[in-house]
């Protein structure tokens, strides 16, 4: 794996906003916004930084909060459902069946991994969750490694950047597996029209939405993301001092 680059804190860097600070691995460059902050090494997925493997890059900016882009790519039973005629096709008649999914999640050092199984077994595929906003969709392994990987990255409260970077280890040099890269933009493009459609755009607090067990990976992020990110708006802050004073 490369090295990562890192770079001081600077009173406003190129990438991101005052006392940026800023590192440079796996082709990304990883900035971290917040003032004062002393960053941890950012978590970069191994299968960036190869050189054996045909990878493809592509963004699009969503409208809506980051919150919204990321757990979703956590919910595996909406695939079947957004995605009915791509990549859940196959989950279809389980899930018209009413065949419960089991979503389970496992801690791990860069956030959490989560696996699915329904009636017919235990998927091959699994994914990982990079905090704060990332993932690696592991959906093949060695000889034919096929991953997917994405940053939902705020632009501002109301715009995503969504960075995807696709690693395949087969058909390397062969054009006409472009198609399977373009295949990723056709199942971005039906969450997007979803998630834009979302209200409200960032997530709420769970106790706010009706929850079932296979929301379990959603649910432990939207936690997450309530209890050590979230800023509350100002007026709740006071009401809490004045209480407590
Ligand atoms: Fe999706």
């Amino acid at each position: 794996m490369d090295p990562v680059q890192r770079r001081p804190a600077r009173e406003a860097g190129p990438h991101g906003g005052h006392g940026a600070a800023d590192a440079r691995a796996g082709g990304f460059v990883w900035v971290y916004t917040e003032p004062g902050a002393d960053p941890a090494e950012p978590f970069v997925p191994d299968a960036l930084s190869r050189d054996d493997v045909a990878v493809y890059r592509y963004e699009e900016t969503w409208q809506t909060h980051w919150t919204r882009a990321m757990e979703n790519m956590f919910d595996a039973p909406h695939v079947p459902i957004v995605h009915r005629n791509t990549i859940g096709r196959g989950l279809r008649a389980p899930a018209e069946r009413g065949d419960v999914m089991n979503v389970e999640v496992e801690p791990r050092e860069h956030g959490f991994r989560t696996t699915w199984s329904t009636a017919g077994g235990q998927s091959a595929a699994f994914l990982d969750w990079l905090r704060p906003n990332g993932m690696t969709l592991h959906l093949a392994s060695e000889p034919r490694l096929y991953r997917q990987h994405l940053w939902c990255v705020p632009v501002d409260v109301r715009q995503t950047r969504m960075m995807l970077v696709s690693v395949r280890g087969f058909g390397r040099y062969d054009p006409l597996f472009a198609v399977v890269d373009r295949f990723n933009r056709r199942i971005l493009a039906e969450d997007r029209r979803v998630i834009e459609g979302s209200d409200p755009a960032e997530v709420p607090d769970p106790v706010h939405e009706a929850s079932v067990a296979s929301d379990r990976a959603t649910l432990t992020f939207r936690r997450w993301y309530l209890r050590t990110q979230k800023r509350e708006p100002e007026g709740a802050r006071k009401r809490r001092l004045e209480v407590a004073g």
